[in-house]
């Protein structure tokens, strides 16, 4: 069950009826905002753990969130994913599988030391689902960079 609730103990509904039968803000909501400045190049890439940074627990330091690859600046939905929120599981993290899956259980969220999620194992409807949440993100809020792996152990000596 979902309905009139946004806690975070959501392991009795993790599965949620879209988008199959998606709520009437997840058909009619806005996909592109025309205000969103165009084409902006992704301007960094962050690691899972240098992703993790951003979650939102410091209030002067931007929202980040990863959909499919790229990552967004979500501090204007600091209601949403801000700490205490009903998707703060997805702040500084990698998000995609859980809106695939629909679903904002933690089981969704890749280890931050671990290789990146490949998303296989996804259906053909979760594939579309995640692309249209994609959609969603981007024309909602600004890409500023990319989600790559993290360094394995020949380039951290290197480095
Ligand atoms: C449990 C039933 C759910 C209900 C009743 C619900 C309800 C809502 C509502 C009302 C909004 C829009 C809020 C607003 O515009 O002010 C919203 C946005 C959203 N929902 Fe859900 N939701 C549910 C489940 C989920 C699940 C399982 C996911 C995760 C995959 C999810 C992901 C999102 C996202 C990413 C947004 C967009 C937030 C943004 O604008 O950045 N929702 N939801």
């Amino acid at each position: 069950m979902c309905i009139g609730s946004h806690s975070m103990d959501t392991s009795d509904y993790t599965r949620t009826t879209f988008p199959g039968q998606p709520s009437l803000y997840h058909t009619y909501r806005q996909v592109a905002s025309s205000s969103l400045p165009r084409n902006i190049p992704p301007v960094r890439d962050f690691t899972p753990r240098e992703l993790s940074e951003f979650d939102g627990r410091d209030e002067n330091t931007p929202l980040y969130m990863a959909v499919n690859g790229t990552v967004y600046d979500v501090s204007n939905g600091r209601s949403f994913y801000g700490p205490g929120g009903p998707y703060a599981n997805f702040a500084g993290r990698d998000a995609s599988r859980g809106l695939a899956l629909g679903s904002f259980d933690k089981s969704t969220l890749t280890d931050l030391d671990a290789p990146l999620d490949d998303l296989k194992g996804l259906d053909k409807t979760e594939v579309e689902s995640l692309n249209e949440w994609a959609t969603f993100f981007a024309g909602k809020y600004l890409p500023v960079g990319k989600l790559v792996p993290n360094p394995t152990a020949e380039e951290k000596k290197d480095n």
